[in-house]
């Protein structure tokens, strides 16, 4: 059951009309690229409105996708809000009507919601969250995003590209401040999107109304800056809170930790038998494909099959541009766990299929023990995000360089730079400049 449509923030309201944008986007971008490879464009008419339309077209045959699976396994769907009234009951209460149903097994999927910023909270006009933001129907002149995140530097991919003057207020030293320095500079470096009008040490503090505009007040460095737009996008995080605040679950003997997330053990079960949680309601980090694997093992255990969260690797992608992907231990993480270390470094600049697709900023660090057994990888680059998944296989494999080096790797193509990076850790790169 759900009280919205099936698929949840990630289908309807996150990952999948953000990358949809991100995309169209791209493409319009992209074009200002393409005299210099000899196709010009005259006339070029770009319609938002339909970049919207297309948008939620794709949002609507995953959706129906989703739909017609759980109607060929036989999965009823209800939407409506369930509130527990003990371990084993649920009310659901429908538009109309409510019903209470009996159950052996429960699995709590209720994910995040964004966390509200005092003084900014949330009137979805002005003041709004990536919810709203994916929806709007034109381009605004200037965005204000507070919180340098994932979510606040893909609003900065999208909109920049598409036009606007987005001006990011990160409280941090620096954006994407748990990510890795190199990466974030690099992408700094390829685009002045990430770089002109991101204010770092800047902690919002106040919201004020400049008729037309949203004034934004903050404290940057012990001064205070005014920065104004059409919309404020409220990022700093997302938290677990719908579990507590309408499942009634004080009705079980499910435990929540002091931060609102549900706990688990490895079979993804809360402390009453019987019931589990997944996904964002159930720990860090908040990403679709923890989630995923995690409702996986639920759904076999609760079947009988042996089955336990036991992955070591979850990576992660941020959609800047060139995207930024990684798994596993980063340099600093490595040498405070092994003093010494092994990196190697490829540059797209010397790859082959980046210089064919004119998208060759960026590189691939890749982190090894002394006995060379892969500790972590780090991208920034294109397709960083499709590369990752073979550096998350090497990591569960507990793959050593030799194993990737000694892989053949189709040529030309992207993820010869993970290679080419395994290759440079062992001083063997051939390509490397
Ligand atoms: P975030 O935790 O990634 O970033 C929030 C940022 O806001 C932090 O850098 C923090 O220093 C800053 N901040 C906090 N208070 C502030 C203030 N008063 N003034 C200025 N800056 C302030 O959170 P975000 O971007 O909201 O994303 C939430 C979660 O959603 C992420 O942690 C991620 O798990 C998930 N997500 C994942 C995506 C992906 O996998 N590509 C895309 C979008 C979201």
């Amino acid at each position: 059951m759900d009280k919205e449509k099936v698929g949840g923030v990630c289908l309807n309201h996150g990952c999948i009309p953000a990358k949809a944008l991100i995309h169209a986007a791209g493409f319009q971008e992209n074009i200002k690229h393409w005299a210099e490879i000899g196709i010009h464009t005259d006339n070029l008419e770009i319609d938002f409105q339909e970049i919207q339309e297309w948008k939620s077209e794709a949002r609507t045959k995953l959706t129906h996708g989703i739909e017609q699976l759980l109607e060929q396994h036989g999965v009823e769907f209800i939407q409506g809000t369930a509130h527990f009234q003990d371990s084993n009951t649920l009310r659901v209460e429908e538009e109309h009507d409510a019903v209470n149903i009996e159950f052996e097994n429960a699995i709590i999927a209720t994910g995040s919601k964004p966390v509200e910023l005092e003084g900014f909270e949330f009137d979805h006009e002005k003041v709004i969250s990536s919810r709203e933001l994916l929806e709007l129907d034109e381009v605004p002149e200037e965005l204000v995003v507070i919180g340098g995140g994932y979510i606040g530097l893909e609003a900065v991919t999208k909109f920049c590209k598409f036009g606007s003057t987005v001006k990011v207020l990160e409280a941090h030293e620096r954006v994407l401040p748990n990510f890795d320095e190199a990466l974030v500079e690099e992408i700094r470096e390829v685009s002045p999107c990430y770089g002109d009008e991101i204010y770092t040490n800047a902690e919002a503090k106040e919201l004020r109304d400049g008729n037309e505009k949203a004034v934004v007040v903050a404290e940057q460095d012990g001064e205070e800056i005014e920065v104004e737009g059409d919309y404020v996008l409220v990022a700093v995080g997302r938290t677990p809170n719908p579990v507590l605040e309408e499942l009634d679950i004080e009705n079980t003997s499910v435990e929540v930790d002091e931060k609102g997330f549900v706990e688990v053990d490895e079979t993804m079960e809360t402390s009453d038998p019987g019931i589990y949680a997944i996904g964002d309601c159930a720990g860090q980090p908040l990403l679709a494909h923890k989630a995923y694997r995690e409702g996986k093992v639920a759904a076999e255990v609760i079947a009988g099959e042996p089955a336990a969260f036991d992955n070591h690797y979850i990576p992660k992608v941020i959609y800047t541009d060139p995207e930024i992907a990684v798994v596993g231990m980063t340099p600093e993480e490595a040498k405070e766990e092994f003093s010494e270390i092994k990196t190697g470094k490829f540059p797209f600049s010397s790859s082959g299929r980046a210089l064919t697709t004119n998208q060759d900023s960026g590189f691939v660090r890749v982190v090894a023990s002394t006995d060379e057994k892969l500790l972590g990888t780090q991208i920034v680059g294109p397709r960083a995000s499709d590369i990752i998944a073979e550096a998350t296989l090497a990591l569960e494999m507990q793959a050593y360089l030799d194993d990737i080096i000694n892989t053949i790797h189709a040529h030309p193509t992207f993820p010869e730079a993970f290679q080419e990076a395994c290759e440079d850790a062992k001083d063997e790169s051939i390509h490397s400049a």
